[in-house]
C-alpha cells in the first residue's frame, strides 16, 4: 500500500519530461510509472495540468543571524515556511561562530536552533571566522561527520569575521587535505575599506554609496587571490553570491588555471542593478555584495546558460522595514541582506525558462541537481527517481502570480520583487511526502525538517 499517489502530472526527469504517476511510501519515491492504481494508495493527489519538479535546494540562507546590532528577521521556522511557499524543500544555512567558540561548538549551537524548528530539511555549512589553531583538528572530524563545506569571508574585518594571512593558508590547507571545500564570500577588504572611508569622510551616506564602496574590482581581486592560494594548498573553493562580470572572469580564469572552483550567483545579481539603490526606499535593498550594472547581469545570465556558473542560491537574509529604517538611511549603518528564499524558483523559472534564457533542464541543474551533487545530497535529493526523497513541487503554468510580501509566509514585511508577475504558481510543495503547501497556502503542522549531511 502506498502512502500517497500523485497522478496526472508532467514529471520533470533529469533528461526529459514524462506523464507519470508517482508513488510515495515512508517519505520516499517508490514507484514512477503510468497507470499506477489509486486504490493501492491511502491518499491521492491530482496533479493534472501541473508540472512536477524535484524539490529545490537553496544552498545559501541566513536564518536568524546577527548583523549590525540586529538579527536577520527569519528564524528556521518562519524562513522554512517561506521556502516551502516557493518550492524549496532543502535549505543549507551556516553556523554563527562566536569569538572563543570552536567550530564544533558553533555547529552544535546552530543545530540546536534548527532542530525541531524547520518545516523542511536543512543542512549547515561551518563558518570559520575564529581560527584559533586549537580547533584545527576539528576540521577533519567534521568532514568525516558529513560537514564537508566550510565558509569564510575575505571581508567584514570590523565584525571580526575576516580570514587572512597564515590563518587562511592553514585552514584552507586543512580543509583541502581532508577533501572538504571552502565557500568564500570574496571581496577584497582593503579596497572596500579605502572606498568606504573616503565616502564616509565626504559625507556620502546614501544607499548608492554602498555600491560605490564595494566595487566589482574588489570581488575579482579576492577571487584571484583565493584561487591562487587554493591551487598552492590543493583545496577546492565555492564562490558564493558572484555579482559581477569581473568576478566571473576571475573565477573562469582560475578554473582555466586549474583551481577547483564552483561558482554561485543569486537572483538579485541577475534581475536588479545598482539603480535600485537610487529609489526612495533604496536603503532596503542594501545587501552585500551590491547589485551591479545591466552588463554584469547579462554576463551572469550567459554564464548560467553556458554552464559556467554551477548554482543559483539566494543569500536569504531578510530584515523588516523597521530594521532597515533603523540605519537612518546611512548605508554603513543599515543591516545588509534581503529576503529571497520564497522567490528563487518562481523568478528563475520566469526570467530564465519562460523568457528563453535557460532551458528547463539547465534550471533543474542549477536549483536541484548541482547543489545536491556539490553538497553531497545526491543520493536523496535533487531529482525525481525511485529511491529518492519525495521532495516534490507542483507548478501550474496556467496561472500567473503577482508577488506581494503580504502573501508570502515568513518574517519579511517587504519584498524586493513586489508587484513582479511570475509565470506560474507553486500549488503544492511536499517534503518527504508530506504536503506543506496546498493550493498555494501553507498547511504544514509539525516542524518536520531534519538535518541533512553530506554523503560524497
Ligand atoms: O548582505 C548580506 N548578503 N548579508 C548576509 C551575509 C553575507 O554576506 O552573505
Ligand atoms: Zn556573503
Ligand atoms: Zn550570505
Amino acid at each position: 500500500m502506498l502512502d500517497l499517489l500523485i497522478f496526472g502530472g508532467l514529471v520533470t526527469l533529469p533528461e526529459k519530461q514524462a506523464r507519470l504517476d508517482i508513488g510515495v511510501s515512508e517519505g520516499k519515491i517508490v514507484a514512477l510509472a503510468s497507470g499506477l492504481d489509486p486504490a493501492a494508495a491511502t491518499q491521492t493527489l491530482d496533479a493534472t495540468d501541473r508540472l512536477i519538479f524535484p524539490g529545490f535546494i537553496d544552498s545559501h540562507t541566513h536564518m536568524g543571524i546577527p548583523i549590525k546590532d540586529t538579527w536577520s528577521a527569519d528564524d528556521f521556522e518562519s524562513g522554512s515556511r517561506a521556502a516551502a511557499w516557493g518550492g524549496i524543500t532543502t535549505i543549507l544555512d551556516f553556523t554563527v561562530q562566536a569569538k572563543g567558540q570552536s567550530y564544533r561548538q558553533a555547529l552544535e549551537e546552530r543545530r540546536g536552533r534548527a532542530q525541531g524548528n524547520s518545516h523542511i530539511d536543512y543542512g549547515i555549512h561551518v563558518n570559520v571566522t575564529d581560527n584559533n589553531p586549537a580547533w584545527q583538528h576539528e576540521i577533519g572530524a567534521l568532514i568525516n561527520d558529513g560537514f564537508t563545506h566550510f565558509k569564510a569571508f575575505t571581508t567584514y574585518r570590523e565584525a571580526g569575521m575576516m580570514i587572512e594571512g597564515d590563518d587562511f593558508r592553514r585552514v584552507l590547507g586543512e580543509i583541502g587535505r581532508h577533501g572538504g571545500f571552502l565557500m568564500l564570500h570574496a571581496e577584497d577588504n582593503e579596497l572596500i575599506a579605502q572606498a568606504t572611508a573616503k565616502n564616509l569622510a565626504e559625507g556620502n551616506l546614501a544607499p548608492l554609496y554602498h555600491a560605490r564602496s564595494r566595487p566589482a574590482t574588489a570581488e575579482a581581486k579576492a577571487i584571484r587571490d583565493a584561487a591562487a592560494l587554493a591551487r598552492e594548498v590543493d583545496a577546492q573553493l565555492y564562490i558564493v553570491h558572484l555579482s559581477s562580470q569581473a568576478g566571473l572572469e576571475a573565477g573562469l580564469e582560475a578554473r582555466a588555471q586549474g583551481t577547483k572552483i564552483y561558482l554561485e550567483t543569486c537572483p538579485q545579481y541577475l534581475l536588479m542593478t545598482e539603480g535600485m539603490f537610487e529609489r526612495p526606499n533604496g536603503h532596503w535593498y542594501i545587501t552585500t555584495p551590491p547589485m551591479r550594472t545591466a552588463t554584469d547581469a547579462e554576463a551572469l545570465w550567459q554564464a548560467l546558460a553556458d554552464g559556467h556558473i554551477n548554482t543559483v542560491a539566494t543569500d536569504h537574509c531578510p530584515f523588516t522595514i523597521a530594521q532597515k529604517e533603523s540605519g537612518g538611511r546611512d548605508f554603513s549603518r543599515t543591516p545588509n541582506g534581503i529576503p529571497g528564499v520564497a522567490t528563487l524558483f518562481p523568478l528563475l523559472y520566469t526570467y530564465g525558462v519562460h523568457d528563453g534564457r535557460l532551458t528547463l533542464q539547465r534550471m533543474l541543474e542549477l536549483l536541484a541537481e548541482n547543489p545536491a551533487r556539490i553538497f553531497g545530497l545526491a543520493d536523496r535529493k535533487g531529482k525525481i527517481a525511485v529511491g529518492m526523497d519525495a521532495d516534490l513541487v507542483l507548478w501550474d503554468e496556467r496561472e500567473t502570480v503577482k508577488l506581494h510580501a503580504a502573501d508570502i509566509p515568513g518574517a519579511a514585511d517587504w519584498n524586493p520583487y513586489e508587484h513582479v508577475v511570475v509565470a506560474g504558481k507553486v500549488t503544492h510543495t511536499l517534503s518527504r511526502g508530506r504536503v506543506l503547501i496546498a493550493n498555494g497556502q501553507f498547511v504544514g503542522h509539525n516542524v518536520w525538517g531534519e538535518l541533512v549531511t553530506s554523503r560524497q
